[in-house]
């Protein structure tokens, strides 16, 4: 086994890490107070090339593996986790989905921009009444011969007022339950299609997460992404991808706050000394870095699992929820080591805490998470 990186994966990270840190982050808190959606950013980030970093260069991507992509996110999650996260959706549910399943026509047509940054994708499953049972999709499509028409209602869907693209998941026909489902490419400014209000959220305040109307929206046959009834299992397979994308922002936000903590630990003095030197915050950050390098393994784990063919939907399952648990407590845990200032903006660590709770939420909750692998560890 070889843990260390290649020359390549070291040039990704510090080309993430310099856009982190000279791009990313002025100006963080304040999108943050004001929820201003990163567009600037978000342009820079698809000029990089990391807006459709996994795709083939013929239409438009990067080229680069699954590893790359997840040290790329934990650099860019570390500063902020309101960038990656557009990030995120943008290469592993939708330009990897049209990647995938796509037709020719279908890639040229919207992969092609979405993986040159030049358009944003949005990728819609989640209903009113459908989150973590994602069977029960209510919006309908109604076959009409040469399209289908779409009604129905999306909730918490991100990059949804930035977005151009948008993958929808719909039921086709009820009585076919799951296998009824298909998913679909609708366009913004299609007649019918209207973004609705923003959310006011705890965290990642500077993505856009709209509620989506469809209201008689006809989408043409052409946009249907896969045979008839393959959506669930496209939206499934698309999900355990980007819960690896979901893993490495979790990681990052740890990560960027163990890296707060330790410069915090060295600079803060009380009772004579650095904080770092009573034992009580050494051994804190001991707790800390060992979690985030725990995380870190089994996030490369199912990176590389993908980048070699292999099956990950159970790797990639532990690498959410294990990551997301280790965000959410390791940030409190930096919040702590910074005492009164941790509770303060200007410090950078609330917001982490903050935004690290929607890792253990989006693209599976952890229950869900424990549902996917305690199923195929039960089938083994
Ligand atoms: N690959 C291929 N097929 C899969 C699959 C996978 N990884 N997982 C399930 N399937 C198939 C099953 O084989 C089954 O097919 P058959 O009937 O042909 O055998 C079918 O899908 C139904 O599977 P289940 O019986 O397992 O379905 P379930 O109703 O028990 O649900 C679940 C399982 C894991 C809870 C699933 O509903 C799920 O993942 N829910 C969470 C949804 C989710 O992650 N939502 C996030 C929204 S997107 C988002 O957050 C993006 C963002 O904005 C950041």
């Amino acid at each position: 086994m070889n843990f260390e990186l290649s020359e390549e994966h070291l040039a990704v990270r510090d080309a993430a890490r310099d856009f982190a840190q000279n791009v990313a982050k002025p100006g963080v808190i304040e999108r943050d107070n004001a929820q201003t959606f990163p567009a600037e950013q978000i342009k820079q980030l698809g000029e990089l090339g990391f807006m459709g970093m996994m795709v083939d260069p013929k239409y438009g991507g990067g080229g680069m593996d699954t590893l790359s992509y997840v040290i790329a996110m934990e650099e860019i999650s570390k500063v902020d986790a309101s960038i990656s996260v557009c990030m995120s959706v943008n290469n592993s549910l939708v330009c990897w989905g049209l990647e995938t399943f796509g037709t020719e026509e279908q890639k040229q047509k919207y992969l092609v921009p979405l993986a040159k940054g030049e358009k944003i994708g949005a990728f819609c499953l989640s209903e009113p009444e459908a989150g973590s049972d994602a069977t029960s999709q209510r919006t309908t499509a109604k076959d009409m011969g040469d399209y289908y028409l779409l009604n129905g209602t999306k909730n918490w869907i991100t990059n949804g007022s930035s977005a151009s693209t948008y993958i929808v998941i719909a039921q086709t026909d009820p009585e076919k339950g799951h296998k009824g489902i298909n998913a679909f490419i609708v366009e913004r400014g299609m007649e019918g299609f209207i973004v609705g209000a923003k959310e006011d959220k705890m965290g990642i305040r500077g993505s856009d997460t709209h509620t989506l109307l469809f209201n008689d929206v006809k989408v043409p046959k052409e946009n249907r992404i896969g045979e008839d009834g393959f959506g669930f299992k496209f939206a499934m397979k698309t999900l355990s991808g980007g819960r690896i994308g979901i893993a490495a922002q979790a990681l990052g936000i740890a990560s960027g706050a163990l890296d707060l903590a330790v410069a915090y630990s060295k600079e803060r003095k009380a009772f004579g000394k650095e904080i770092y030197k009573h034992q009580a915050i050494a051994f804190k950050i001991a707790d800390m870095a060992t979690a985030v390098e725990t995380a870190r393994l089994l996030v490369h784990k199912s990176a590389w699992l993908k980048d070699n063919g292999k099956n990950y939907d159970q790797a990639s399952a532990m690498a959410k929820l294990y990551a997301s648990t280790v965000a959410m407590e390791q940030t409190v845990e930096a919040v702590q080591i910074h005492g009164g200032y941790g509770f303060v903006k200007e410090y950078h660590v609330e917001r982490l805490m903050r935004d690290a709770k929607i890792t253990q939420i989006y693209e599976g909750t952890s229950e869900v998470q424990k549902i996917v692998i305690s199923r195929n560890v039960l089938s083994e």
